[in-house]
């Protein structure tokens, strides 16, 4: 509201200048020509007896016009703007807080890149319409009424010749910034391939170095980068040709000024000073009437991202499951008769696979690459959802608990494990759901088996991983998540793989360490190496999603089925080894 009010006053200012102008020069002339004081010099002191006087008087007087502009400027730029910064502050906050509430699935569906325009480009793009195009589109309404107004009450004939021009020139600046504003999006798109392409080449340059293919890769960035230059080469052209057309338009306007009022001056409907004052009128008119088109294209790109963010944000968030709440397995998990397939496949992942874990005994999964190991994992956490049967924590479904519930029972240590760039000891401290939980950092970190190897790095638990620091060995990352897993003192503890890459031996050391978390802790240990998971109670062996065989190590050797068949395989492997 206020806004619009430094918007009326600056141009109330602004537009007085003209009429002072026309006064004085009319007062001036009339001044030199019969020694004849204008009009107006009755209102003012006997002093201004001079054409010199005059002109100082009027100097001033803009003087203070231009100052008092600018200062209502300067209010409707901090009401209005500001207010657009707050707004896209709220806007970030509430696209992030949504983005980090969405299901797995979501993310498994939309390109990263888009996901970083929603909450950047379209963001702003919200703004400069909240912000510069409503206050432009304000200022400008005004000042082309008044202007225009105050115009005609001098002469109205005059006026229709002078503003010939204007409506050519709006349309001509609408078309010429549509096409900039197109071109600059296929630019912004341009530049994000190519960003994206020199991201990846640097993340995998150990791979690109190893296999030779340095110049393919240069190559193709030249192919990319080339497109790159010629569109912005293309930009430049449009955007030259657009100066010079507004100046010759305006410049029309001025010429015809000067025809049109000279003839009527000649007639004596016209006073030289109304020449002057037109040709001020004119150039105040150009800078609006040529962001009329600027701000049309503003509003309709406004218009288009605030549509892509209320359609993100009206995809409904990850619901919570249920209310029930579970502190510790007492019983068991039940997987009762559960197929699922993904989403956007019709391939069934697993089928009609029924298994029972009891609480506070150690369960093995074994299964091939692809035999749905780690989709069994994802379903168990909650990720997912069974497609047909059910999952049951100590005989209520799974979907009846919370979702805060689960991860405060469950540690889960996934097959893909990932590390933040930051230290070593906030890493492990990730997950834990109260401070208490900290005190267990040194004995995680030992029965991960990662003491001796802590003492090597520079800061010890300090040290910063990833970009800014060391870089970890798999072996060494997939303790780091063991350890963060153990931290939180779980009472069932899944691990998918995560003793893959990490020796037999220190393997054989991680599981003796496990032993001190005490007896009331349930392990589901998934692994494609049955080394791993041969002293489980009970082991299922996964194939094509469905359970083959199951029963313990002993009992699934003298079955001698598919389990002791790789049992075999990975023997002979291991000493050929
Ligand atoms: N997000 C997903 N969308 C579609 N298919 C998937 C997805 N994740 C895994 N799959 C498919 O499900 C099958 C089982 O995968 P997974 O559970 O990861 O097996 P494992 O852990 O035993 O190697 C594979 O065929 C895999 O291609
Ligand atoms: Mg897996």
């Amino acid at each position: 509201m206020s806004g619009l009010l430094f918007i009326i006053l600056s141009n109330l200012f602004a537009i007085v200048i003209p009429p002072i102008v026309r006064e004085s020069v009319d007062g001036v002339i009339g001044l030199l020509n019969n020694n004849q004081l204008p009009e107006y010099s009755k209102y003012l002191p006997a002093y201004f007896d001079s054409s010199a006087k005059l002109a100082v008087l009027s100097g001033v007087l803009i003087l203070v016009a231009a100052l008092l502009k600018g200062w209502c400027m300067y209010y409707m730029r901090m009401t209005l703007i500001i207010m657009s910064r707050k707004i896209e502050y709220e806007q970030k906050n509430d696209i992030f807080k949504h983005y980090q509430q969405m299901g797995q699935s979501f993310f498994s569906k939309n390109y990263t890149g888009d996901l970083m325009n929603r909450i950047s480009d379209d963001v702003s793009k919200v703004r400069m319409f909240t912000g510069p195009a409503i206050m432009y589109a304000l200022n400008l309404t005004f000042m082309i009424l008044m202007v225009v107004g105050l115009m005609f009450s001098v002469n109205a004939t005059i006026t229709l010749w002078v503003l010939i021009p204007l409506p050519i020139l709006v349309i001509t600046i609408y078309l010429v910034s549509d096409s900039i504003n197109k071109k600059s999006d296929i630019i912004q798109k341009k530049l994000s391939i190519i960003t994206s392409y020199t991201q990846e080449t640097f993340a995998g340059i150990a791979v690109v170095k190893s296999y030779g293919r340095e110049n393919d890769f240069a190559r193709d960035f030249d192919t990319l980068n080339e497109g790159y230059r010629d569109d912005n080469m293309a930009l430049v052209r449009i955007n030259g040709v657009f100066m010079p057309a507004v100046m010759g338009l305006v410049g029309l306007s001025v010429l015809i000024t000067i025809y049109v009022g000279g003839n009527a001056v000649v007639d004596g409907r016209f006073s030289l000073g109304n020449i002057v004052e037109y040709i001020l009128y004119v150039n105040m008119l150009t800078w609006p009437v040529a962001s009329l088109g600027y701000v049309t294209s503003l509003v309709q790109q406004g218009a288009a991202s605030q549509s892509r963010i209320e359609e993100f944000l009206n995809i409904p968030a990850d619901e919570d499951l249920g209310t029930k709440t579970i502190a510790k397995l007492e019983k068991n998990i039940v997987f009762d008769n559960v197929s699922f397939r993904y989403a956007e496949s019709d391939e069934w992942v697993l089928r009609h696979v029924s298994f029972k874990v009891e609480a506070n005994t150690k369960f093995g999964i074994i299964g091939t690459t692809g035999s749905g190991k780690s989709t069994i994992a994802k379903l168990l956490m909650g990720v997912y959802e069974p497609t047909e049967g059910e999952i049951r924590l100590d005989g209520t479904s799974l979907k009846d608990y919370s979702r805060k519930s689960l991860k405060t029972m469950f540690a889960y240590v996934a097959q893909d494990i990932f590390l933040f760039s930051d230290s070593l000891k906030a890493n492990i401290l990730f997950g834990i759901t109260s401070p208490e939980q900290a005190s267990n950092l040194e004995l995680a970190v030992d029965t991960a088996s990662l003491t001796e190897e802590i003492k090597g790095f520079p800061n010890g638990l300090e040290t910063i991983l990833g970009e800014r620091g060391i870089t970890l060995s798999g072996g060494q990352k997939q303790r780091t998540a063991i350890a963060r897993a153990l931290v939180k003192n779980p009472t069932v503890l899944l691990i998918d793989d995560g003793l893959s890459a990490v020796d037999t031996k220190t393997e054989v050391s991680i599981k003796n360490g496990l032993k001190k978390w005490g007896k009331e802790q349930t392990f589901i240990n998934i692994s494609h190496r049955i080394s791993s998971i041969q002293d489980c109670g009970e082991i299922i062996f996964l194939d094509q999603g469905r359970v083959v065989e199951q029963g313990n190590h002993e009992f699934l050797l003298l079955k001698n089925g598919v389990y002791a068949a790789l049992f075999e395989k990975q023997i002979v492997n291991s000493t050929e080894v």
